[in-house]
């Protein structure tokens, strides 16, 4: 059975006290947003639409830079999520498949329970996901005779005895989506908020002679985000899990608590993590790394034995072929360099292409900014830059060449050259002795004075 995939996004989040809405405040480096429509993702939905409100034009772009294929519908005022997704009636026009429903600020819920879920339409029209949840909570009932869910009951509509139900609504439903817009036609807004709840088709299903049920998941993965607070916590929850993950497949995390990963953060096994690294968006690391303490990466491969840091940072565009050392205070970007090439110590190395078994010497930098543009430096195979060198782009130094320490190189090295570009050395002998004496009688002299 084809899936289309709603996500709801419209609302404010007023208890953010933010000027961005809700859903786009990040969680491991992504929207709260594309976390559920990663979610989604994995059902391989046909359609996927999101509603938006609050803030379109943002979240507009944000669910359209991770899927350019998602529609995104305007829900222009906020009258509950029945209406919500009512507002997505021309974006499904002729979908007959199922339609998942999930809300943008519940970005935890696992692959495994939507297949669950998908399992369990095979005998009911609508399937909800459930959790149990303290009596104290204020989450929608789910009312089951059985296996059979009879109605949910929003918690400010809720009898006395409705209240003790401890099975809740997390608020994902999937439904047989020739029925969704019959359903979403009979209910009203006659309850204690007055919006249309989305909760209300279960009860119109089963007085039309259809079947619904609840599945439940753990709370972790229904846990929402309505607070800055709630967000630090969901945060916390993510890297904990993200972690034990990583150790699960065969990474060795040094100190766990101190790694901090995004929620895209791919690592090979038999790798090592020291304590205090942190990885931004978009790395991945083949097997067999050593990640260093305090380095930090964002965008950038490092492929099998690599040694990174400690206090590195790779920046976006970095690309390490095998065996490549990168030591302490370097700092690359937009940056290839290849196998069992050294960038040891003290260096910036930027829209550069390094040859394989090269070395760059402590201190080494690429000028590759004039200003207004940058340019590029590339270094042959088995080139050695020498210690502090500045290598003034565009300039290529070639293979098996050499830089003599301390130069400024602002033309091309040919192959196996090597450059000087430096003042000469002069030696006068005797000079640092005459000097020397010269400066201390200057001293004495003025201490006498001081007396
Ligand atoms: C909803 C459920 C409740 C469930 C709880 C779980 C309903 C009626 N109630 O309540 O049973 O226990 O979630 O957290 O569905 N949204 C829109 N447009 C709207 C209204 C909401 O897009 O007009 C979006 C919000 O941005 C949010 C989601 O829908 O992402 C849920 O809305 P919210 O107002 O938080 O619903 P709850 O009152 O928490
Ligand atoms: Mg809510």
């Amino acid at each position: 059975m084809s899936i289309a995939l709603v996500i709801l996004a419209a609302g404010k989040g007023t208890r953010m006290n933010s000027d961005m809405p809700k859903v786009l405040h990040e969680i491991a480096g992504a929207p709260m947003l594309v976390h559920a429509m990663k979610a989604g993702a994995t059902l391989n939905p046909e359609r996927s639409v999101v509603v938006a409100g609050h803030g379109f034009d943002a979240v507009a772009k944000a669910a359209t830079d991770y899927d350019p294929e998602a529609t995104v519908v305007l829900q222009e005022e906020q009258k509950g999520t029945g209406h919500a997704v009512m507002v997505t009636r021309e974006a499904l026009a002729g979908f007959d498949g199922d339609v998942v429903v999930l809300f943008g600020d519940t970005p935890f819920i696992q692959p495994d329970t939507l297949e669950r879920m998908v399992a369990a339409r095979a005998d009911h029209a609508v399937v909800v996901l459930g959790f149990h949840a303290d009596a104290t909570e204020k989450y929608g009932r789910l009312i089951m005779q059985d296996d059979a869910l009879q109605s949910i009951v929003e918690f400010a509509d809720a009898r006395d005895e409705e209240r003790t139900v401890t099975f809740c609504n997390s608020g994902v439903m999937l439904i047989k989506g020739t029925l969704l817009f019959d359903l979403l036609d009979a209910i009203n807004d006659e309850n204690a908020s007055g919006e249309y709840y989305l909760t209300d088709i279960v009860k119109v299903a089963r007085d039309a002679g259809h079947s619904a049920t609840a599945i439940a998941c753990d709370g972790s993965e229904t846990m929402g985000v309505n607070s800055r607070a709630h967000l630090a916590e969901a945060e916390a929850a993510f890297q904990a899990r993200a972690r034990a993950e990583l150790m699960l497949d065969g990474v060795t995390l040094v100190d766990p608590a101190s790694v901090w990963l995004s929620h895209d953060t791919v690592i090979g096994r038999d790798s090592v993590i020291e304590p205090n690294v942190f990885f931004g968006p978009e790395v991945t690391v083949e097997s067999g790394v050593r990640i260093r303490a305090f380095s930090h990466l964002e965008g950038a491969h490092v492929s099998r034995g690599g040694i990174v840091g400690p206090y590195a940072r790779l920046r976006p565009g970095t690309e390490l072929a095998e065996d490549v050392k990168i030591g302490n205070f370097v700092e690359t970007k937009n940056a290839i360099i290849d196998t069992g090439a050294k960038v040891n110590h003290l260096s910036y190395v930027g829209d550069a292409e390094v040859g394989e078994y090269a070395n760059i010497g402590a201190g080494t930098i690429t000028c590759n900014y004039d200003g207004v543009m940058k340019h590029k430096t590339t270094i042959g195979r088995n080139a050695f830059i020498g210690s502090n060198t500045m290598l003034v782009a565009p300039v290529r130094v070639g293979d098996e060449a050499m830089t003599g320490s301390g130069s400024v190189i602002t033309k091309d090295v040919e192959d196996g050259a090597l450059a000087l570009a430096r003042a000469q050395q002069v030696s006068k002998p005797g000079m640092a002795r005459k000097l020397f004496e010269m400066l201390k009688a200057k001293k004495a002299k003025r201490d006498e004075g001081k007396e």
